[in-house]
């Protein structure tokens, strides 16, 4: 787990009404202030009986209110002085209660009487709902939700599975580093709000018979943390990944993928109706020219089988050839000279952007550098040089695709 600061500078008020699932609002104070926030938590009555304010006081290193009448505030208004500092107000668990109350725009405890207090416009609403699964399908929540997300809030899940009362269904909280992806998401700039964004990542996987095949060392990583990036950013994303173990980031469409052929497969249909595509996966050049149908068996032979190779497809000189392509980008691993092997990659595969990086550098690791080479010149992220976590790299580079794409677009 890294220790990067996503939240650094943000003021947030974590709400807690009453549910099982205020446990986890305890992990998710930790992680919101590891992650560089400032918390306040605010609790309802019921969810006292859960957990106590000892706990969320513990982990958010400021006091928890509960009450308006508290009169420690100086002038009494906790819900005003609240969320007039607050980015954002994240109320996890969400109760249906409390849904419904702040559906009614109703004030009968602190919690629900800083959401209605809060200005709209410049403080975030995220709920986090948690409930059993017959109050969550309920016509009376279902109401509810729609009319909280008209009203400009972000519901954040329910996630579906076991629940507290032994049945399973739709109405479990989402997992604390879930609601932290999602809040960094809400509270990150959208410069590719509107977007949509097709990526591929990871490597490729040619078999040579039913047990082994060819690839390589790419961990998809790289290409995982642009998916997360882009959606912050605001797009649609989806991304094709070759085999690799990481989990999908939150709100990203993946499909999976093993071979060349089949990722080809998978991204062609989509390039018509995603405006970028961002080929990161380390797709394999040569593939077996034919798939043995049983294991290739050594059966005491002293020499060797041959493996003849065929040429795969080139995907993203495919996707770029393309009548109307997407502004595509194109990833360069090399070993040396990575300007002018990334700048003889833009020019023949005819891409506006290409970014380079050092490949045995890289593989696996959680940090990276980039070389972006179009056709004004070079740029590197970090700007100062060196390397940077792969998230925050992403972030740079969508950022620098964004502009890119607007300045085209004008
Ligand atoms: N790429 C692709 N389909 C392929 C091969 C590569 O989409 N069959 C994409 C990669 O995702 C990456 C870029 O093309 O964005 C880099 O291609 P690379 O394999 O490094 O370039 P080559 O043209 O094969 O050059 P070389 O192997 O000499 O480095």
């Amino acid at each position: 787990m890294n220790d990067r600061q996503d939240l650094a500078g943000k003021r947030l008020v974590l709400g807690l009404s009453g549910g099982v699932a205020c446990y986890k609002a305890a992990e998710l104070a930790r992680l919101l202030v590891k992650a560089g926030a400032s918390v306040r938590v605010v609790m309802t009555e019921a969810a006292q009986q859960f957990i106590t304010p000892v706990t969320m006081q513990a982990l958010s290193g400021q006091p928890v209110l509960t009450s308006q009448w508290d009169a420690a505030e100086p002038n009494n208004m906790a819900h005003i002085n609240l969320t007039r500092e607050a980015d954002a107000v994240i109320v996890a668990p969400a109760s249906a209660d409390l849904m419904a109350q702040l559906a009614q725009g109703r004030a009968d405890e602190l919690l629900s009487l800083l959401c209605l207090a809060r200005p709209t416009e410049r403080c975030t609403l995220l709920l986090a709902p948690a409930m059993n699964r017959e109050m969550w399908a309920h016509p009376a929540t279902q109401r509810n939700a729609a009319q909280l997300r008209a009203d400009g809030a972000f519901l954040l899940g329910p996630a579906s599975g076991a629940q507290a009362c032994g049945e399973i269904g739709d109405g479990r909280m989402l997992e604390p580093d879930e609601l932290l992806e999602d809040l960094v998401a809400a509270l990150s700039p959208k410069p590719l709000a509107g977007e949509r964004v097709l990526i591929t990542a990871g490597p490729t996987f040619e078999a040579i018979d039913p047990v082994r095949g060819l690839t390589n060392r790419s961990s998809g990583k790289m290409g995982f943390a642009i998916a997360r990036a882009a959606r912050e950013a605001g797009a649609e994303v989806t991304l094709v990944a070759g085999p690799v173990p990481l989990p999908t980031p939150r709100g990203v469409n993946r499909i999976d993928v093993e071979s060349a052929e089949q990722m080809l497969g998978a991204v062609l249909p989509h390039c018509a109706t995603h405006g970028i595509f961002v080929a990161t996966a380390a797709v394999a050049d040569w593939r077996p020219a034919r798939l043995a149908e049983h294991k290739i068996k050594k059966d005491g032979k002293k020499v060797a089988p041959g493996v003849e190779l065929t040429e795969n497809t080139d995907i993203l000189a495919t996707v770029a050839a393309l009548p109307k392509p997407p502004y595509c980008v194109g990833f360069a691993a090399e070993s040396e000279q990575l300007a002018a092997h990334a700048r003889a990659k833009l020019e023949r595969k005819r891409l506006p952007l290409v970014v380079g990086n050092l490949g045995p550098a890289t593989f696996g690791r959680d940090d990276n550098a980039l070389l972006l080479v179009d056709a004004h010149g070079e740029q590197a992220l970090p700007a100062g040089g060196g390397t940077a976590d792969k998230l925050e790299l992403a972030r740079q580079l969508v950022a620098e695709i964004a502009r890119r794409r607007a300045a085209i677009s004008v």
